[in-house]
This record gives structure tokens, C-alpha cells and sequence, in this order.
């Protein structure tokens, strides 16, 4: 769509510097931070990744590994041949875009919703201003998820989850929680025809912007709903499944908790509950990395779930069968060795609300 596409060439080159000095730092350097981690011995336990780090404070290769994830993701959004600011040449334009009429019962936005205080307050991953404000928000987060070398979502990530969410699926009512411009609910609306899918996000810009891309398909089985994932306001027991993607680290702990609550109250007795994200690994120098994009990348509460108790979650929300299971994002991204190439502990976090007996 060119709703996303950047102004002009300078921009598109200046990604691609971006996406390339990218590929280097999660693969050359991450393979040497690694080998240096690796010449240390550390004591087991939770905490041996702050041993750990302590350890490569000093190393420069460390050093200039921690400054680049953080700066390349910031000139990438703010520098001066930026996303936001190659999209904002083009406002005029995005805006008439995306207000443009699109068929009843698509899209149903609530300008009274007020986000809650997490979400307001934090640039996450370094999106100035967040997702809810901006008009052409969503706009952004869409071209800036579109450039080459990005960290999350492989080509087909959304693709797999899909497949794997549809293979399990007890039915074709399907809620997707914190759906963004569409990426994660639109493919399960491509999935079959017969599915319905209802996709809840705070983010009116973001909303917006799917609205459009589902209109251009002329998809039937999907709706876009400005609601809160936390308490949604749609019909209990009305959904087979409820899923997310890359939803629930951007939550606080308690905001966690009550997404789950929402899912089980949303779901038929016998419906699952399946979150595609990412959980802290045991591995110290994961968990390293882990932390350190928490802390760089503008992720505040991904750090957090390492104290979070899922299972306890889960149960105390209502449902059995708690899992987790970690999550091929590329062939061969789970025997891959780490410094090859920087990946997130994809996990695929899912729950079944049990048929009463
Ligand atoms: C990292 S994005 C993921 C978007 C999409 N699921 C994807 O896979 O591309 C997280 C999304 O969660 C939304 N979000 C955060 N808190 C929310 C809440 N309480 N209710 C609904 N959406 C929320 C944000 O607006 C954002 O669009």
C-alpha cells in the first residue's frame, strides 16, 4: 500500500544502511559478544546473566553491540531520513488515505476509549509518541516493520502462527488481541473463508490503516474493533479461540493477568487460548540479550514477565492445560547456533477453557 511506502529514495537508502548495519550486529558481532561470553565461566542460577554481564562491561565489542541496538532502532524511526520523518512529507496524503470510507461494520472505533497509563506513557520500541496518538501512527509502525533487517517477524512468522493456531482450532470464531495494522489477524481471515475474525486493538491509527488493507481485499470475515484486550466488551462464550501476537510482553504484569481473565470469559467452554511472544530463557547469555533489548529497545515489561508466574496466571483465570512451547519463527531457528543470527525466544503460550464435567 503506498500508505507505507517511504517519501523518497534518500529514505529508502538510508534503511537500507539501517538494515544492513542491522544484519552485521545480529550476526558478525553477536557471534563475537558471544565467543567472549563464552571465555568466561559463571556460576549457575537466575541471576548468572548479571554475572555475566559484569564480566563483559569493558569489552568494547559488548559495548558497541549494546549502543547499536539501541541507536540503530532510534535513527531508524527519528533521525532526520527516518521513518516518521519521510511519512510525515507525506501526511497530507496518509491521512486522506486512511479516513477514506471503508464497507459497514469493518471498522468500529471508539474516540471515547482512553489507553491505560502503560500504554501512554512509554515509547515502545522507541515509536515516538506510540501507536495512539498520531493519525499516521500506524502508518509508521507498518513502514518501519517493513524494512529490510528488522529483528522481529521473519517473512512468514505470521504465517506459520497462523497455521499452527488453525490446526488446533476447535471452531472459526476467532478473537486476535492487539492485532496492530492487521498482520496477525488478517492472515487468519485469508485462512478460510468461514472463519470470523474479530480484531481488538487500543490504536485507532493502527486500526485505521488494517481497515483499509482488508478493504482492498474485499475480506467479509473480519472486523476491526477499538476496544481493550483487558476487558473487550464483546459477548461472552462467543469465540473458539483467542489469540495474540507479540501482544502480551507489551504489558504490564496485571494488565497480563486480565487479558487472560478476558480470554477465558470470551471463550466457548472447549475454546483455546494461544499468544504467540516471547518468554525470558534459562540460558544465561539469552537471557543477557533478553534483558538488554528490554532495557534498550524501550520494552519495559518484557523484562518484567521473568517474575511473572504464567501457569498461576492461567489457572487462577480459569483454564487447564497451560503450555509453553517455543516457536520456530525460520527452518532451523531452534538448533541454529545463537551467534548466528539474533533471533527472539519465540514461544507459543497456550491454554484450553475445560468442557464443564
Ligand atoms: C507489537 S504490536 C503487535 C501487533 C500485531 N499483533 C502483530 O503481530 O504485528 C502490539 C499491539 O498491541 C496493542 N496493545 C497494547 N496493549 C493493548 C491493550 N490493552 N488492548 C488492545 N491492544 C493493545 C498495541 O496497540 C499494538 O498494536
Amino acid at each position: 500500500m503506498r500508505s507505507t511506502e517511504l517519501a523518497d529514495r534518500e529514505a529508502e537508502a538510508f534503511q537500507a544502511f539501517i538494515g544492513a548495519c542491522r544484519k552485521y550486529w545480529g550476526g558478525p558481532m553477536l557471534a563475537a559478544v558471544e565467543r567472549a561470553a563464552d571465555a568466561f565461566t559463571i556460576d549457575p542460577g537466575p541471576d548468572a546473566y548479571l554475572r555475566l554481564e559484569q564480566r563483559l562491561q569493558g569489552n568494547p565489542t559488548y559495548g558497541y553491540f549494546c549502543w547499536l541496538e539501541r541507536h540503530l532502532q532510534r535513527l531508524k524511526y527519528a533521525s532526520a531520513r527516518g521513518v516518521v520523518a519521510s511519512l510525515s512529507r507525506q501526511r497530507d496524503r496518509l491521512e486522506a488515505e486512511l479516513s477514506a470510507p471503508v464497507p459497514d461494520g469493518l471498522l468500529s472505533l471508539d474516540p471515547r476509549l482512553r489507553p491505560p497509563g502503560y500504554y501512554r506513557d512509554c515509547d515502545i520500541h522507541q515509536h515516538p509518541g506510540g501507536l495512539w496518538d498520531d493519525p499516521i501512527a500506524g502508518a509508521v509502525y507498518h513502514a518501519s516493520a517493513s524494512q529490510p533487517g528488522g529483528v522481529v517477524g521473519r517473512r512468514d512468522l505470521h504465517a506459520r502462527f497462523t497455521q499452527l493456531v488453525m490446526d488446533q482450532a476447535p471452531g472459526l470464531r476467532l478473537a486476535d488481541l492487539g492485532c496492530g495494522f492487521g498482520k496477525s489477524a488478517l492472515p487468519f481471515a485469508r485462512a478460510r473463508s468461514d472463519t470470523s475474525v474479530s480484531a481488538v486493538d487500543l490504536s485507532a491509527p493502527c486500526l485505521r490503516l488494517a481497515a483499509q488493507a482488508a478493504a482492498r481485499e474485499q475480506r467479509r470475515n473480519i472486523r476491526y474493533l477499538q476496544r481493550d484486550a483487558r476487558d473487550t466488551g464483546l459477548p461472552s462464550q462467543s469465540f473458539d479461540v483467542v489469540t495474540s501476537t507479540m501482544l502480551l510482553h507489551e504489558m504490564p504484569p496485571d494488565a497480563i493477568a486480565a487479558t487472560l481473565r478476558e480470554a477465558y470469559r470470551l471463550l466457548v467452554p472447549g475454546g483455546i487460548s494461544i499468544h504467540l511472544d516471547f518468554l525470558p530463557p534459562d540460558d544465561p547469555f539469552l537471557r543477557l540479550l533478553y534483558f538488554g533489548h528490554s532495557q534498550r529497545n524501550n520494552e519495559p515489561f518484557m523484562a518484567l514477565s521473568a517474575e511473572f508466574d504464567w501457569a498461576e496466571a492461567h489457572r487462577s483465570a480459569g483454564f487447564t492445560q497451560f503450555r509453553t512451547t517455543p516457536f520456530e519463527d525460520e527452518d532451523g531457528a531452534l538448533t541454529r547456533p545463537i551467534g548466528v543470527k539474533w533471533r527472539f525466544p519465540w514461544t507459543v503460550i497456550a491454554a484450553v477453557k475445560t468442557v464443564a464435567s
